[in-house]
């Protein structure tokens, strides 16, 4: 194997790890429907904005299959199939496409010359997008289906997510800019 085989894998291992750490903090409920506030999809953006599509989609399928072997990586020490069809299995999918996603848009708008993401703006605003559209639909559908709920009113209840999550993609490209600025 190849130095830069092996340094993208130990730094595919980090942003992995980073998943499970941030699954540590504990989850704030946000009581009008079974689907907490949690830091976890902050790792999601990262792994998003600066693993690219290939790498990205693989570091959260390894992550997809240790919660379907019941390991404890979800936040609140939750894994196991059923946490894969449950409420919240919606926005976890939503999760293993949000990188091939992110690289799909990205294609359609302006990036410097071998730079690893659009400009801050441009990459705040695609993540922005998915979390609202992919994640919070994707979610949403699910859970209208597994709490027999009407699905605009599942994607109403999220709105109680924007403001943390606007945060949390405001966090998650401010740290991947500062990171792609020392990356050559
Ligand atoms: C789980 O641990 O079972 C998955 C939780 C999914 C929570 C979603 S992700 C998008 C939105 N933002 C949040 O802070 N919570 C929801």
């Amino acid at each position: 194997m190849n130095h830069s085989k092996v340094r993208n894998l130990t730094i595919d291992a980090v942003f992995l790890a980073l998943l499970i750490v941030f699954a540590m903090v504990p989850a704030i409920p946000v009581g009008f429907i079974p689907v907490p506030i949690v830091l976890q999809n902050v790792a999601v953006m990262l792994i998003s904005l600066l693993l690219g599509a290939r790498r990205g989609s693989a570091v959260m399928a390894i992550f997809i299959m240790m919660i379907a072997i019941g390991m404890p990586v979800l936040t609140g020490g939750h894994g196991g199939m059923a946490s894969l069809v449950g409420p919240t299995a919606g926005y976890i999918w939503a999760w293993l496409f949000q990188p091939a996603a992110f690289a799909f848009l990205a294609r359609f708008v302006p990036k410097k010359e071998g730079a690893l993401m659009p400009n801050f703006f441009l990459s705040f605003a695609l993540i922005f997008i998915l979390d609202m559209v992919l994640v919070f639909g994707l979610g949403s559908a699910w859970l209208a289906h597994v709490a027999h709920m009407d699905f605009f009113k599942a994607y109403l209840g999220n709105m109680a997510f924007v403001p943390g999550d606007m945060i949390k993609v405001f966090i998650a490209t401010t740290v991947a800019t500062a990171i792609q600025s020392r990356v050559k």
